[in-house]
């Protein structure tokens, strides 16, 4: 179900990022075969996107995406963009403070809106960083910095929270502007307030 779904997410993709993944599908093979040895710990084994994809990409519809991140309490990753969509509330006055101008906004008087976060680059040393089922948070493998499920900084070595790339929403489409990256929120923010929900997935 969770392949049929990612597969009918990357048919979705503009053409000209498609031919972009194609590129980096055949770099990855030949960097596969000559390497092999030198991918230190799983933040790095993270697919990272070329110079070449950039610019407006529509990640799907809004709505669809928003539903699915809500029912499975997950974020939906695009890993040829380092992206992990995650949901917010754009009815939450702080929230819209803060994230209201950047930040795609489904229907702001229902609370739905959609953040398009950089989960590939933590802001400490650059790691990648998983989603953590358990806890509902971003984990940091590498030196244990931590994100609420809006990439808000909650401790850990990180100097902010996850970096995020400018989205909206577009005739129902989600579109990040990969081109467009925001600097994550400062280690005070945390205004969308989310304790962990269970236990962590890497040590502290
Ligand atoms: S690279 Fe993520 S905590 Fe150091």
């Amino acid at each position: 179900m969770a392949d049929q779904k990612e597969q009918r997410r990357r048919l979705e993709l503009k053409p000209v990022e498609r031919r972009t993944f194609l590129r980096y599908s055949l770099i990855g093979s030949v960097s596969a075969g000559l390497g092999g040895f030198a991918l230190a710990s799983l933040g790095f084994l993270w697919p990272r996107p070329g110079d070449e994809l950039a610019g407006e990409v529509d990640l799907g519809d809004a709505m669809e995406l928003y539903e699915e991140i809500e029912d499975e309490r997950t974020p939906i990753r695009i890993p040829e963009g380092g992206i992990s969509i995650v949901t917010w509330d754009p009815s939450d006055e702080s929230a819209m403070t803060l994230y209201g101008q950047d930040h795609a906004i489904i229907d702001e008087a229902e609370g739905l809106g959609l953040m398009a976060l950089n989960s590939q680059d933590c802001p400490h040393l650059g790691c990648g960083v998983p989603w953590c089922q358990s806890s509902q948070w971003f984990e940091c493998p590498c030196h244990g910095s931590r994100y609420n499920r809006y990439g808000e900084w909650t401790g850990g070595p990180a100097p902010r929270g996850l970096d995020r790339y400018v989205s909206f929403v577009e005739d129902g489409r989600f579109v990040a502007n990969l081109s467009e990256e925001l600097t994550g929120p400062a280690r005070t923010a945390n205004v969308l307030e989310q304790s962990p929900e269970g236990p962590s997935c890497v040590d502290a």
